[in-house]
């Protein structure tokens, strides 16, 4: 026998009920019966959708930003991407936000320090930095950058050319929780502090000042430099096997811990090579994908609900929370990838699946 579905149930309130509920409604209280079907789904069900930003189109429209408006008045001039399954609400995932920022020659990006945790990942241009606590890192394409929650940071550009990164932040998820703070430092740049990539020098080596104990919850180390994590990458490959669902996929940690670079996103660099078709994967992670080098396709979701994005370097495209996914490589790819897994892990809440197991 059939069961009934949530609207087939909702055809047959009686009125005495609908009376019930409107006098219920007026006390501030709602019947758990009409909804607890689609509050409790066999399965995840999310509102965000698959979407691909291809950044030749989107590039144009983000240098035409610097002609309305100054990164000083726009204190960030960032597009955000905004996923089309979720109108207005200023993220790419239900958990996480992301968004283009460009920075023009000369620009500065005043101070400030946020209770959101924020990455940042290189896509176009050099000579931009971005000073965390004071401490400047310049920026290459590829480049990781963190600013853990709560840290000072402003950004400028010595170079000659736009600057573009993605920036990744938690901002949907920190906004659920309710404890988002944001201050802004009275100058515009925050005090200079440590030479820079001091933190890398410091902690970036396998060793550790001694009598400096770890945070437990952000590295110390600001930047991961794509020149370092491409040869990790190019190294480890002739001597490791490819997993069949993600090629060679490493994660960005804190090297005084072992846990996540950032304590809420969890960051990723995948190598993917040429002809490499993985296995069908889905996760409990929404993830947001910008390949760095080559090209592919994405296939996401299954039989009438399909869809296929053809990619290269510099894009962005996102996956959400439990879509089955698989890629197909055409040109040998290095992929960064960013997702909620560390706080759904840390929760007891993430899950995977493995082709159809
Ligand atoms: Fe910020």
């Amino acid at each position: 026998m059939m069961e009934n579905t949530h609207e087939d149930i909702k055809k047959d309130i009686s009125p005495d009920r609908l009376d019930y509920y409107a006098e219920i409604k007026k006390s501030g209280m709602a019947p758990l019966w009409e909804n607890l079907h689609h509050m409790l789904t066999p399965e995840p069900k999310v509102k965000s959708l698959p979407h691909h930003w291809e950044y030749s189109s989107v590039r144009k429209l983000l240098l035409n930003s610097a002609n309305l408006i100054s990164a000083a008045e726009a204190e960030r001039r960032v597009l955000m991407l905004e996923n089309p399954g979720l109108p207005g609400n200023c993220s790419i995932t239900e958990s996480l936000f992301a968004g283009l920022q460009l920075i023009m020659p000369g620009e500065v990006a005043p101070a400030h320090r946020h209770s959101p945790a924020a990455l940042r990942f290189i896509i176009e241009g050099s000579g931009a930095y971005t000073a965390v606590n004071g401490e400047k890192t310049y920026m290459e394409p590829g480049d990781f950058v963190i600013t853990p929650s709560w840290c000072w940071h402003d950004h400028g550009h010595e170079g000659k050319e736009p600057v573009v990164w993605l920036d990744g932040l938690d901002i949907p998820l920190v906004r659920v929780i309710g404890s988002i703070f944001v201050e802004h430092y009275p100058e515009e740049r925050f005090p200079e502090g440590p030479p820079p990539g001091d933190s890398l020098e410091r902690y970036g080596n396998n060793m550790r000042p001694v009598g400096v104990l770890p945070d437990d919850l952000n590295s110390p180390i600001f930047s991961y430099p794509y020149e370092r994590s491409r040869e990790t990458l190019e190294k480890l490959r002739n001597s490791s096997d490819l997993d069949p669902y993600h090629g060679l996929k490493l994660e960005y940690i804190d090297p005084t811990t072992g846990g996540p670079a950032i304590s809420t996103i969890s960051t990723f660099l995948q190598l993917m090579p040429k002809g490499f078709k993985s296995e069908k994967y889905q996760s409990t992670e929404s993830l947001i994908y910008s390949p760095v080098e080559g090209s592919g396709t994405v296939i996401i979701g299954q039989g009438d609900n399909e869809q296929v994005f053809n990619w290269k370097a510099q894009d962005i495209f996102v996956i959400p929370c439990w879509h089955p996914h698989r890629f197909e490589i055409k040109e040998e790819a290095i992929v960064f990838n960013f997702s909620d897994k560390i706080v759904q892990t840390k929760l007891g809440l993430w899950r995977e699946r493995r082709g159809n197991a």
